[in-house]
């Protein structure tokens, strides 16, 4: 398997400008499995399915179409045709994601699909399972992690056009989705035991990144 980088960690950890930035770095595709979850999500809210109804989600998780594309300088993720980009940021798909991906046909299906994509590797992966489920072999493993107040920071600035959106609001809706995606049965989230952990709290991005470039280049050089 030619370089896969597994990037895992919390919301708003900087794990999405990181890993783009290092895939740009190092010539490699980028996968965001979290924008999948999402639109997984995002569709089960247009067909009116409980979210919270765990069978219902089961039923119905075979259903939509995803198409991922991987390009760093341009991700894109469509949903039976149609580009979900835009819509699967939205709080209420936010606030409604951790629910959809603790379901376990959600996540058979969507892991099988991400290691289709994974193929034979050359990829950059950022998610929470990355390095401990859908990638165990993955070469280079990084948990990104950062504190609790400089990644509800980070995510108010996302979601700069939702007025709702306080650092307080966000702060207390990503301890909630935090807690939702540590402690679900179906791999939650956790550090790889061979995962290399940074802080991000006091670094810049270009800090984050160079950081995982260069365990990248350690890692592929000492075999
Ligand atoms: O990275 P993100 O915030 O866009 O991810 C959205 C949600 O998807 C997150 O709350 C948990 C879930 N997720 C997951 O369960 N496994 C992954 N590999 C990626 C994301």
């Amino acid at each position: 398997m030619s370089l896969v980088i597994a990037i895992d960690g919390p919301s708003g950890s900087g794990k999405s400008s990181a890993s783009k930035g290092v895939a740009r770095a190092l010539g490699l595709r980028y996968l965001d499995t979290g924008a999948m979850y999402r639109a997984m999500t995002w569709w089960m809210l247009a067909q009116g399915v409980p979210v919270e109804d765990a069978a219902a989600v089961a039923a119905r998780a075979s259903e939509p179409l995803l198409v991922c594309g991987t390009d760093p300088d341009a991700p894109t993720i469509a949903v039976d045709g149609t580009d979900v980009s835009g819509p699967i940021r939205t709080r209420e798909v936010t606030n409604a994601v951790s629910a959809v991906s603790a379901v376990p046909a959600v996540r058979e299906r969507l892991v099988a699909l991400q290691r289709e994509i994974i193929g034979t590797g050359g990829i950059v992966v950022e998610g929470r399972d990355i390095g401990t489920v859908v990638a165990p072999g993955a070469p280079v493993k990084i948990f990104l992690t950062a504190s609790e107040e400089a990644r509800a920071q980070r995510r108010t600035r996302d979601l700069a056009a939702d007025p709702g959106a306080t650092v307080a609001v966000t702060q207390a809706e990503q301890a909630r989705r935090d807690r939702l995606d540590s402690t679900r049965k179906a791999s939650p989230l956790t550090r790889a035991q061979d995962a290399h952990e940074i802080d991000s709290t006091r670094l810049s991005l270009p800090e984050v990144i160079e950081a995982v470039v260069r365990l990248a280049k350690e890692n592929t050089a000492t075999g």
